[in-house]
């Protein structure tokens, strides 16, 4: 067979910023996000936050749109291509790019399953199950033993959970099937505009709550706000508050592991990408602070005040989304249908992200192998569903939270190193410099120059060196993991492992097969 395939691409410029948008608002938004405000300073953690926005985030941002448009051009949509095509001469840095397609495989093999919880919820919420419970002891048996972490009067197994993550996973892989234009736009354009409906509805119920006790007039809606955002300064000498927050930045805007390289590949050489990129991050921060910060903190503070709500936060990220939120919406009129507005919501800020996740191990095997798109969905469908089967069985035994380490922090660092560094060091700044601003519609302002080139490899190091010299030996030999869960922790690590060996020594066929297949200076698989 021979074929020089035709790469699908984005139909709009609304399109690819409403699917970037899409990918960067998830469940970090309204989760995750809300949760570290509390933890680390409340109102003082906005500071390394929006300074990391500043020197990472956006600068990622443009990163990844440039270099993804560049080695597009060149019939590639992952990190190993791309890599490749900033610097031929170099037979290894395409194994570096190995990470960009592992790292969302990763985080995806998780992340749908949480995912899928939320399109559960939403439908036990309609149809009144959830507000059937009445206090916290009840939310979490109803949450566990949907997890099937224990048989209880709610549940009994994984049955329900098992099959709305069948549903989540054939939606994902429905969307995916029809291509970029064709499933991963559409969805977007209209799952954006939905989700900030539903935000914007239980924004609006929550600031209109008062104090619903009378008899505690100060559990109110301002004090609620006040709770989240009273900063506390003296957290800014924590490095850890830093490190939270520059992590936060990196996962929410969906930058550093090789997404948006693989989204940008689809546009088209003179696209604009500066105010792009920017528009999108600006689009993910306005639904990570006003909306994420504005809805399941102060309401939660109004039913459960100060102290409870300390306890709440520190209990976990899905305390607060799947415990506390509803039982704070089960205290309203049509409680049914604001739980339905929140668990939906979260649905479709996942099911945008997710279909992101999926998208580089996608284009890997189109690209580099020069499979059909529709053989490509089915060997990655058949592949993550079976690599996901873990974290639905041994949730309770760290599984998800092991991959959610790796995928979702430690080589999401770790690739945002290398990406920072081969655009200003290897590719060189001067080069980049007018790559970026191809077709741009405005210009960086000029200290970005000083910023990509210095500030964020420098920033990224650091972290990268805070990590190793607080946290590796203890991560490495277990020390916080309950000894019966430590074979799960190691077989997971096994097969991450294993994973990454699998997907080198797919790298190293694929440039095998075209350096035997092609005409010197090619650079697209010509033959078979
Ligand atoms: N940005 C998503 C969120 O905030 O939930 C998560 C995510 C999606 C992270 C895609 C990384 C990624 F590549």
């Amino acid at each position: 067979m021979t074929q020089n395939k035709q790469r699908d691409t984005w139909g709009t410029r609304l399109g690819i910023i409403m699917a970037v948008a899409g990918s960067a608002i998830g469940l970090g938004n309204f989760l995750r996000f809300p949760a570290k405000a509390v933890e680390n300073g409340g109102g003082a953690f906005l500071i390394p936050y929006f300074v990391s926005l500043l020197v990472l985030g956006i600068p990622l941002m443009w990163i990844e749109w440039t270099l993804g448009r560049y080695g597009g051009g060149f019939g590639h949509g992952t990190a190993p291509g791309i890599f490749h095509s900033i610097c031929q001469k170099n037979r290894f840095i395409k194994y570096f790019g190995v990470i960009g397609i592992f790292g969302p495989l990763v985080i995806f093999i998780y992340y749908t399953y949480i995912e899928s919880w939320a399109l559960g919820y939403s439908f036990f919420a309609l149809f009144g199950k959830i507000q059937a419970l009445g206090d916290q002891g009840a939310m979490k048996s109803f949450l566990t033993g949907y997890q099937g972490l224990e048989n209880n009067q709610y549940f009994n197994g994984l049955g329900w959970a098992y099959l709305f993550f069948l549903v989540t996973f054939g939606l994902n892989m429905g969307v995916i099937y029809y291509g970029i234009k064709g499933g991963i736009e559409k969805l977007c354009k209209i799952a954006m505009p939905l989700l900030f409906l539903c935000g914007i509805v239980l924004l609006i119920r929550v600031i209109t709550l008062g104090a619903p006790d009378p008899a505690r007039p100060e559990w109110n809606v301002s004090n609620g706000f006040g709770f989240l955002w009273n900063p506390d300064f003296s957290k800014l000498t924590s490095a850890k508050v830093w490190l939270e927050a520059a992590g936060q930045i990196l996962f929410t805007l969906s930058v550093g592991i090789g997404v948006i390289l693989t989204y940008a590949s689809y546009l088209k050489k003179g696209d604009d990408v500066v105010l792009s990129g920017l528009t999108a991050a600006a689009t993910n921060e306005v639904a990570e602070v006003i909306l994420g910060g504005s809805i399941i903190i102060p309401a939660a503070f109004i039913f459960f005040g100060p102290q409870d709500i300390q306890t709440i936060a520190a209990g976990g990220t899905f305390n607060l989304g799947y415990v506390t939120m509803p039982l704070v919406l089960n205290h309203l009129p049509w409680a049914e249908i604001f739980s339905f507005a929140w668990f939906f919501l979260l649905f479709l800020a996942g099911i945008t992200s997710s279909v992101s996740l999926a998208q580089p191990a996608i284009a890997f095997l189109e690209d580099e192998f020069n499979i059909s798109r529709q053989r490509s969905v089915l060997i990655f469908g058949i592949v993550s569903f079976m690599l996901c089967q873990p974290g639905i069985f041994f949730l309770g035994k760290g599984v998800v939270d092991e991959l959610d380490f790796w995928g979702g922090t430690f080589f999401l660092v770790l690739f945002a190193t290398i990406e920072a560094v081969l655009f200003s060091w290897v590719f060189g700044l001067e080069k980049a410099w007018d790559e970026i601003h191809h077709g741009a519609d405005m210009r960086v302002p000029g200290i970005y120059k000083f910023i990509i080139k210095y500030v964020t490899p420098l920033f990224l190091f650091f972290i990268l060196g805070m990590w190793l010299w607080q946290e590796w030996i203890p991560i490495i030999f277990m020390e916080n993991v309950p000894l019966e869960n430590q074979p799960y922790i190691l077989a997971t690590r096994a097969g991450l492992v294993v994973l990454m060996i699998v997907l080198v020594v797919l790298v190293n066929i694929a440039w095998r097969r075209k350096e035997t297949c092609l005409p010197a200076g090619r650079e697209k698989l010509v033959c078979d």
